[in-house]
């Protein structure tokens, strides 16, 4: 069963790579459950669980966040962010609301996500992930268990803890960076455990962004053009552990975990460098903001920020988001591009494989940019699908 559709959705990609060289429109089309999205994490999935716990309005419910919705909804991005795609190609109406609205219609999901999460610590006016998953347990009962079963767990967090220890540690050795990687890795590892014990099987993690290119990173550390690698390195640290972490879960006899892990970081980092490749004219500094990399600011009351003319041409909206056109694009990626991006499947084929079974296939060390030297074939049918 699941053969057939990932040999379907192959064919159907190889089919539309051959005439196209733009990422192109997946619908979530036949056979695609109505299942829920539940999302974790900080501002990248928050659509608006920040302003419930502060008294301010904060900077994303405010102009210019929205502009090109006409519509500032509490989501740090000119517009739709990445779960609101994805939403969208599971037939979602409307993506899905704030887990902390009152009254909300939680029957297609919640967001549990909130500005300034982190993994470790005691985030202030926000939540950790534990707590997230808390809240979730806490609300359990307005989902059947074998509707949870079936839905789709996205998680997204870790940028917080890299850049507050980057902060207070600036001088860290290697020891002591792998070591903060691993507490952060096993703190990781045990919420989402306890997801799972809760009875969320299907799991999507993306890898962390490269950290050390956001433009309010570049900024702050005064690195011009460059990026700060010793965010990159932490980053790349965290994410080496995640596909083995779920690897473990997935190998389990009978225990019905599946997952997909998106690689994130390179998305980014490919779309960073060879920007004009995927038409974005500008990745190293933001659309909304202000200081060298116009990063600091956007929303905020106290600050006269800079707005860029035309939002589509940047990938960065403000100094740590992407803009809606870099969301949509990552949001294609991850629900069809290939195992490049995406592996051990896709999205679309997360969601459609059978609950309870066993992952047959596991998630590997990907070696990207030396598989695609390696034969211009590979050039031609992967394209800008990555
Ligand atoms: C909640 O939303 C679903 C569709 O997502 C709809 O079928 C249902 O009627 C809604 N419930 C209420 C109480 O509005
Ligand atoms: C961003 O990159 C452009 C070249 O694409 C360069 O001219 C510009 O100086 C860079 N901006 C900063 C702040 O480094
Ligand atoms: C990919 O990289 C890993 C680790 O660097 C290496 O062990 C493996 O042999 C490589 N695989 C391929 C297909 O090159």
């Amino acid at each position: 069963m699941a053969g057939k559709f990932s040999f379907v959705s192959v064919m159907g990609a190889l089919l539309v790579l051959t005439i196209f060289h733009d990422p192109i429109i997946v619908n979530a089309g036949q056979g695609v459950p109505n299942v829920a999205l539940f999302t974790f994490g900080d501002s990248y999935y928050d659509v608006g669980n920040k302003a419930f716990l502060t008294k301010k309005l904060p900077p994303q419910t405010l102009w210019p966040y929205g502009k090109s919705r006409d519509d500032p909804n509490g989501k740090f991005s000119d517009g739709y962010i990445v779960p609101d795609f994805i939403a969208e190609f599971m037939s979602i109406p409307n993506g899905i609301p704030p887990a902390l609205k009152p009254g909300a219609n939680f029957s297609r999901g919640a967001s549990f996500a909130v500005a300034d999460a982190s993994i470790l610590g005691a985030p202030a006016e926000s939540m950790t992930l534990t707590q997230q998953v808390n809240k979730f347990r806490s609300m359990i009962s307005t989902w059947s268990d074998d509707y949870i079963e079936q839905s789709l767990f996205m998680i997204y967090i870790g940028t917080e803890d890299y850049l507050n220890f980057i902060k207070a540690n600036p001088t860290a050795d290697g020891s002591a960076q792998q070591a903060f990687v691993t507490s952060v890795t096993n703190k990781l590892k045990t919420d989402i455990n306890l997801l799972y014990s809760l009875g969320a099987s299907k799991f999507a993690v993306p890898t962390l962004a490269p950290l050390g290119c956001l433009p309010i990173v570049r900024q702050e550390y005064k690195t011009g053009n460059d990026c700060y690698e010793p965010l990159n390195n932490l980053a790349k640290q965290h994410n080496e552990k995640i596909g083995p972490m779920l690897n473990e879960f997935a190998k389990k006899p009978n225990g019905g975990f599946q997952f997909t892990v998106l690689d994130f970081y390179n998305a980014v980092l490919r779309r960073t460098i060879r920007h004009t490749a995927f038409r974005f004219y500008v990745t190293n500094t933001s659309c909304c903001g202000v200081g060298t990399h116009n990063a600091y600011g956007c929303g905020m009351a106290n600050v006269h920020s800079k707005l860029c003319e035309y939002q589509r041409s940047y990938f960065f909206f403000d100094g740590r988001h992407n803009t809606e056109k870099a969301q949509e694009e990552i949001a294609h990626i991850f629900y069809g591009a290939n195992t490049n991006v995406v592996q051990p499947m896709t999205i679309r084929e997360l969601i459609v494989y059978p609950a309870k079974e066993n992952m047959l296939e596991f998630w590997e060390p990907n070696n990207l940019s030396t598989r695609r030297r390696r034969s211009s074939r590979d050039n031609l049918d992967l394209s800008a699908y990555y």
